[in-house]
């Protein structure tokens, strides 16, 4: 069962007590098959990627496909095999290929999305055992990475290519290290050390499933559950029977839109009929006219056939197929296209029954008819046109009636069809706004015949622009007649202010540029068709046609060598492998969740405000107390200690303030009775006044978490009245959710004696955790065990959340005396833990002409919410942070968190520098344009040059920052590139070329130096293993691994010898957080400590036995009663600073750097793409190249999600809408650069341990280089159309801020609109203040 999960017998009618309980396999999976993680629950990340295998009786072949475990309902797997991450291989019994690659090629940080990385590339394998690189990458499309930043993954799969381009050597750790500065990928002539990869060692189908399949005499298949029945029909005879007795059942396919309905939205079917495998609903019939695929293909078959049939009929028959072709290559990832049947059917069928947003329904145009079956009415065609999307009568579907097939017809000489499609990101997401558009000639001519426009994500449903198609009729396809086509259209399809999602004027304005892309490709249709007779559109036009490739990405890595006279055992330096990664690749890595049940556990789900500021009349848990399975229900009367603990409230008392608070939580004997329960809690409230949301609001009301802070060098107003010019300006940088893969998890458990309490879950800090459970529970600290073993992924979010959660646990293990498993789902997760700060920025900025900064005066405003969390510290370092690489005699910066009714805002990686630091890169680029320079000249006119003293006066040298920029600046061919960029622009009009690079001055460490220290504990054991541990978490981010490099260094024993099991209060006491870039600087230092005391005290053993071995010596020195245990400790770095003088030695070092990006824009769309990325960072000497160039990395692509495409929604009334992988896009694979080089560059740190850097973090802020590309890419579009020079700039610079900056005909076209209203989310109602997207 561990291999393939067949799952005859495993259904059992008592999983169905609750809905949704069929809708899922995972809870199915036996508790021991821990590798399939669960993370989003709706199929949106692929953590839960698992392969499915059907026999096929008609073609006799076994068809392997990826699919979501979250939403693939049980019962439709019977007779089918399951094969999860433990099938493919273990370390127990042998690591499969794919698993040992990913690994070694540094494909896992955290691990959690790993085996569904595993899934994705090994199901690919068993369908193409040589994939192209393209397959690679589309593979991969709907698996979500937050740690790595992709690149590594896609070249774990590469290796699997036919012509691979990766090194062979990569994790060997033989490769590239040796050798003087190479890049990895100089070096494939080396041997192959990979274990080679042998398709047919793969296991066999179980024969019983081919006998199950081919069995002639099969029977209709029920489920029967206590609430719900699931029956499967034998044939389209018995399904046609089913559909007349339940017609009100819906027909499951792929599940995944009625999953999702059932599990976020409460739907509820007592029956549910699935006739997946149905023979009669699998075919594909090509006539001379087109062609009719059967409703059971999925999308994933669908693309198969049609590129079958692309590669059979000649052209013009075939544009129907391409315009299909690429709208599927782009729709969800891979696992749903292989899940949802084509959507053609079910989709459309859906926006006739309920409302839903996107749509491949656009697509419709392209099918004339779908060919439906009731047993009383028969076989009948129902036109897919108006007719049918206006849901009259005889055009839609009845619910007795099933759908057969589609048919799509061959597109004709005189016959043009396109498919369009813009999203927040290019694959895997709902499209903002999507269109189908076909146009019929009349033979030989361009007057329009037939004309069809249907556009999807501007309405409720499908919407057909059909009066405007028909005014059209006979006209000739000319500027006229598109000008009046965009009149029209605008006039035909109204979204009405409130609509749902927003976006009204950028939707509005794609609705026409959209109709212009097409009107475009159909004149240069025409054009081929007949030279003479139809003009060619312009030249400078022609780039508007195609959307953005999508590329397989590649780079190139550069890190030092190490000195040839190093010891071979010494790992110091090496790019060692991530010490648990084929635990990861393997599934083999325990997370909290994966902790298998504890007797008598009971499951808690939280009861959380909706509103953002009110009074609590009433909690009444009657009803939820009655329900099966629960415990109890727990509120602030049950906190025996303190429930408000340094302004954190545990449980709300008496009044909530924000939405998200958590009012009470429920503990049942499973999860789902828990939530179940949850909702069943009434609370009556009683708004409060003030509801404060934004900062603008905070501002008017003066409400603030912490005084200000400020830093100030010179005299800034003295200094204004002698420059050239001065510049004033607000930016907005809105927030970022951590989105990391592993949720908030806690298990507590309470034990019999003596309180204690034993605790595990994820963090960034164990004695914080320790610190809020004994408040809430009122006991001293030595009663609490905590215990981390790694990290799904944190990014700052672990640090003070799940201390808070839990004081929430620890208090409902007290209560219940039972161990409590807290999961958080991932819609909680968001709603409650928050994330990174948004920013209001304003500046005052007095220079010269020649582009000198004389004089800065900044203020910044972050969003702290509604409890202090760690804001205050994050105001802190932005403001110290604030001058970054430049000096500006004259600078004064200011900063206070605004204390509002969202949920409190945390830590996030870089710790408010990406959002500060901004501001700066701002006021550069409004300089330049100012004083007609780059906005490259002025970041050197004014950059550091020699050694000097901070604004608050700290003393330091930047000549690592100027090599960085330097090296930037000419590896990267940063002034030809530019050159090229600007020909390539005065060519194209619609498409733009961006290239900006930003240098960087960041701090490592806390400006309080208690926060510095750390401890270590090391034992040596009579065998000569190690036991290291450390104050130090494992988040992914390779601690761990760099840890044993120190201590295999300092023992001077090999790797192997030295074990890291995890990190808890009983070892090392008093814990600080791993942050601030910091964890493996001063952990270092403390297991150096120990290591060396330990070796001091073996030393008078070794010299009388020179010759000996570890081992001899480790038992030599026991017989002289020597102590083989010790702790190690590290003071930490001596930093301070004076806030009321502003000054301090604040920071123990710096760490710069330098990125430079180029985009290319499309002005019609507003979407992005991110050609080539160059990053030069001072690593010092890396402990671990590979370590270090995967946090550069991932920090790198995180930064330049939080720039771009994440964008959090809140309604005016403070509640979070993004709540999940549909709504907030982190990027995927198709985002990062399509060419990626990252170089570590040498310097000295003597400060730091082996003379290293601290550099988790530091990649975040580079980018923001893809921000300023893009921007600089808006520019050239603004000057090319007359536009002022300078314009607002603010982030994220999402596809909508780029279309409606790149102003044009179209955007003029759309009226400006009311931006308050209902769907507008806080950071429109912020960017109103600051004109976001308002043009000049
Ligand atoms: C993560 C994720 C990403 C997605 N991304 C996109 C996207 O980018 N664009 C997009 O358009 N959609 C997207 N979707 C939605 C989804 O792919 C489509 O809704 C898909 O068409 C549903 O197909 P299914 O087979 O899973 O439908 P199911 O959930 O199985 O059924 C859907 C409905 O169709 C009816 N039905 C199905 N077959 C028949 C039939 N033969 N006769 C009568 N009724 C029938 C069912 O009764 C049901 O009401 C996404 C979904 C997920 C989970
Ligand atoms: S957990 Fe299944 S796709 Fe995210
Ligand atoms: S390694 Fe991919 S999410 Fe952490």
């Amino acid at each position: 069962i561990s291999r393939e999960l067949t799952l005859e017998g495993i259904f059992s009618p008592e999983n169905d007590s609750l809905p949704g309980s069929f809708f899922s396999l995972t809870p199915f999976l036996p508790v021991h098959l821990t590798g399939t993680k669960y993370s989003c629950g709706s199929g949106g990340c692929g953590a839960c990627t698992v392969m499915v295998s059907r026999y096929d009786p008609k073609t006799k072949k076994i068809h392997h496909y990826p699919v979501t475990a979250c939403l693939v309902p049980i019962c439709s797997l019977h007779g089918a095999a399951v094969t999860t991450v433990e099938g493919v291989g273990s370390i127990k019994t042998r690591i499969h290929p794919v698993q040992e690659r990913l690994a070694k090629c540094h494909g896992t940080q955290c691990g959690f999305c790993s085996p569904g990385m595993v899934m994705s590339i090994y199901t690919l394998l068993r369908n193409h055992p040589e994939p192209t690189p393209e397959q690679i990458t589309e593979a991969l499309g709907g698996n979500l990475c937050r740690c790595t930043g992709y690149r590594p993954i896609v070249e774990s799969g590469k290796t699997f290519c036919a012509e691979s381009t990766v090194c062979q050597m990569k994790g060997s750790g033989k490769c590239c290290m040796d050798q003087e500065e190479k890049s990895f990928t100089s070096r494939q002539e080396k041997v192959n050390e990979f274990q080679p990869f042998d398709p047919t060692q793969e296991p066999i189908f179980p024969p019983e499933l081919i006998r199950m399949a081919e069995d002639p005499n099969k029977r209709r298949l029920t489920f029967r559950g206590k609430r719900t029945t699931w029956i499967t029909p034998v044939n389209l005879n018995d399904l046609l029977e089913l559909k007349t007795s339940f017609p009100e059942a819906p027909i499951i396919m792929g599940n995944t839109a009625v999953g999702p309905s059932i599990k976020f939205r409460d739907e509820f079917h007592p029956v549910f009929i699935s006739p997946l495998g149905l023979q009669e609903l699998y075919f594909v019939d090509s006539t001379d006219d087109g062609v009719t695929i059967g409703a059971g293909y999925s999308l994933a078959q669908l693309n198969d056939a049609l590129h079958f049939i692309v590669s059979e009929q000649p052209k013009e028959k075939t544009k129907t197929y391409h315009a299909l072709l690429k709208h599927l290559r782009t729709l969800a990832g891979a696992q749903i296209r292989n899940m949802a049947v084509c959507s053609l059917v079910s989709y459309e069928i859906r926006l006739c029954q309920s409302s839903f947003r996107d749509g491949f329904g656009t697509m419709r145009i392209v099918l004339t008819a779908a060919q439906s079956f009731s047993l009383i009415e028969g076989k009948r065609q129902i036109p897919l046109d108006g007719r049918f999307l206006e849901k009259s009568p005889e055009a839609n579907l009845k619910s007795e009636e099933t759908v057969l097939s589609v048919y799509i017809p061959h597109s004709t000489q005189w016959h043009f069809v396109s498919g369009l499609r813009i999203a927040q990101r290019q694959e895997n997401a709902f499209a903002i706004v999507n269109a189908g558009m076909s146009v019929k000639f009349e033979d030989g001519t361009d007057t329009i015949k037939e004309l069809q426009m249907f556009y999807g994500s501007v309405g409720p449903t499908v919407v057909s622009a059909s009066k405007t198609c028909q005014q059209l009729i006979g006209r000739k396809w000319n500027d006229q007649m598109l000008s009046d086509a965009c009149r029209l259209v605008l006039d035909e399809i109204y979204i009405p202010p409130d609509a749902e999602g927003g976006m009204v004027e950028y939707r509005r304005t794609l609705i026409i540029s959209l109709l212009f892309k097409f009107y475009l490709k159909v004149r240069r249709g025409l054009n081929k068709m007949d030279p003479h007779k139809f003009p060619d559109i312009p030249e400078k036009f022609v780039s508007a046609l195609e959307d953005f490739p999508i590329e397989t990405p590649q780079g190139i890595q550069m890190f030092q060598c190490v000195d040839p006279h190093q010891p071979p055992q010494d790992p110091v330096g090496h790019p060692v492998m991530h010490q648990s990664a084929i635990k990861h690749t393997t599934g083999e890595a325990v997370f909290v969740d994966d902790m298998p049940p504890i007797s008598q556990e009971l499951f808690l789900a939280v009861v959380t405000s909706t509103r953002a500021h009110a009074k609590i009349i009433l909690i009444d848990t009657s009803a939820a107390l009655a329900l099966p399975g629960v415990v109890d229900v727990i509120t602030a009367e049950d906190v025996p200690g303190d429930n408000s603990y340094q302004g954190e409230i545990f449980y709300a008392q008496n009044e909530v303030i924000c939405v998200g608070q958590i009012v009470c939580t429920v503990a049942a004997d499973t999860y789902a009775h828990a939530k179940e329960a949850a909702k069943k809690v009434r609370i009556v409230y009683e708004d409060l006044e003030p509801r404060i949301i934004t900062i603008e609001q905070a501002l008017e009301h003066n409400s603030f978490l912490s005084a200000e802070k400020k830093i100030e060098q010179g005299d800034v107003e003295q200094a204004f009245k002698y420059v050239d010019q001065i510049i004033e300006g607000k930016v907005h940088v809105e927030g970022q959710e951590h989105f990391y893969m592993e949720t908030q998890t806690i298990l507590a458990i309470p034990q019999e004696e003596d309180k204690e309490m034993v605790c595990t879950y994820v963090t960034l800090g164990t004695y914080l955790f320790q610190e809020y459970v004994a408040a809430a529970l009122n006991i001293p600290r030595n009663r609490i065990a905590c215990h981390t073993k790694r990290a799904g992924g944190a990014f700052g979010g672990k640090v003070s959340k799940p201390a808070l959660l839990g004081a929430v646990s620890a208090v409902a293990a007290k209560k219940t005396g039972r161990p409590i498993r807290f999961i958080l789902e991932r819609g909680d997760d968001m709603l409650i833990t928050a994330g990174r700060h948004p920013l209001l920025g304003k500046y005052k900025i007095g220079f010269m002409n020649n582009g000198v900064i004389k004089a800065a005066d900044i203020e910044y405003y972050i969003n702290g919410g509604c409890s202090p969390d760690e804001s205050e510290l994050v105001m802190e370092f932005m403001v110290l942070r604030s001058e970054n690489a430049y000096y500006i005699p004259n600078f004064r910066c200011r900063g206070r968190p605004c204390k509002t009714n969202l949920p409190s805002n945390t830590a996030f990686r870089g710790f408010g520098f990406p959002q500060g630091i901004v501001v700066g890169e701002a006021y550069i680029t409004a300089v330049a344009s100012q004083c007609d320079l780059t906005p490259e000249q002025v970041k050197e006119i004014n950059m550091y040059k020699r050694t000097s003293r901070t604004a608050h006066k700290q003393t330091f040298n930047p000549e690592p920052l100027r090599r960085c920029w330097k090296e930037c600046l000419e590896k990267s061919s940063f002034s030809a590139r530019k050159l090229a960029a600007e020909e390539f622009n005065k060519k194209n009009y619609w498409k733009k070329r961006g290239l900006a690079a930003v240098p960087m001055k960041f701090t490592v460490g806390m400006p309080t130096a208690f926060y510095n220290q750390a401890a270590a504990l090391v034992h040596i054991y009579l065998d000569g293993s190690v036991l290291v541990s450390h104050s130090g978490c494992e988040l992914g981010q390779g601690l761990h691994t760099k840890m044993i490099q120190v201590a295999s260094r300092e023992l001077n024993i090999p790797e192997s010898y030295i074990h890291l099991s995890e990190t808890n209060t009983t070892t090392v006491s008093n814990a600080t957080f791993t942050a601030g870039s910091m964890g493996a600087d001063i952990n270092g230092k403390a297991v150096q400590n120990a290591c060396q005391i330990l070796k001091a005290r073996l030393e008078p053993v070794i010299r009388k036995n020179p010759r000996g071995t570890w081992e001899v010596w480790i038992s030599e020195a026991y017989k002289e009663s020597i102590s083989l245990s010790t702790t190690g400790y590290f003071k930490g770095y001596q930093t301070n600073m004076d806030w009321k003088k502003g000054e301090g030695n604040a920071f123990p070092y710096f760490v710069y750097g330098a990125s430079c990006s180029e985009v290319e824009v499309d002005c019609l769309t507003g979407a992005h793409k991110l050609l080539r990325t160059d990053i030069f960072m001072d690593a010092a000497f890396s402990i671990n190249p590979a370590v270090d160039i995967g946090q550069i990395e991932g920090a790198f692509v995180q930064g330049m999600g939080f720039y771009t495409i994440e964008e959090l929604k809140y309604s005016p009334e403070g509640v979070l809408y993004s709540r999940g992988p549909d709504d907030y896009k982190i990027p995927t694979v198709t985002e990062i650069p399509e060419e990626f080089n990252v170089t570590l560059v040498h310097s000295q740190n003597p400060i730091a341990i082996y003379s290293s850097k601290g550099l988790g973090e530091a990649g975040m802020f580079l980018g923001s280089s893809v921000l300023f590309a893009i921007y600089d890419a808006m520019a050239a579009a603004r000057r090319e159309r007359g536009l002022t020079k300078t314009f607002t700039l603010s982030s994220p610079a999402t596809p909508e801020l780029i279309r409606m900056t790149c102003v044009d005909q179209f955007t003029d076209m759309v009226s400006i609109l009311a931006w308050r209203i209902p769907w507008t989310e806080t950071s429109k109602l912020q960017s109103i203040g600051s004109q976001r997207v308002r043009h000049d």
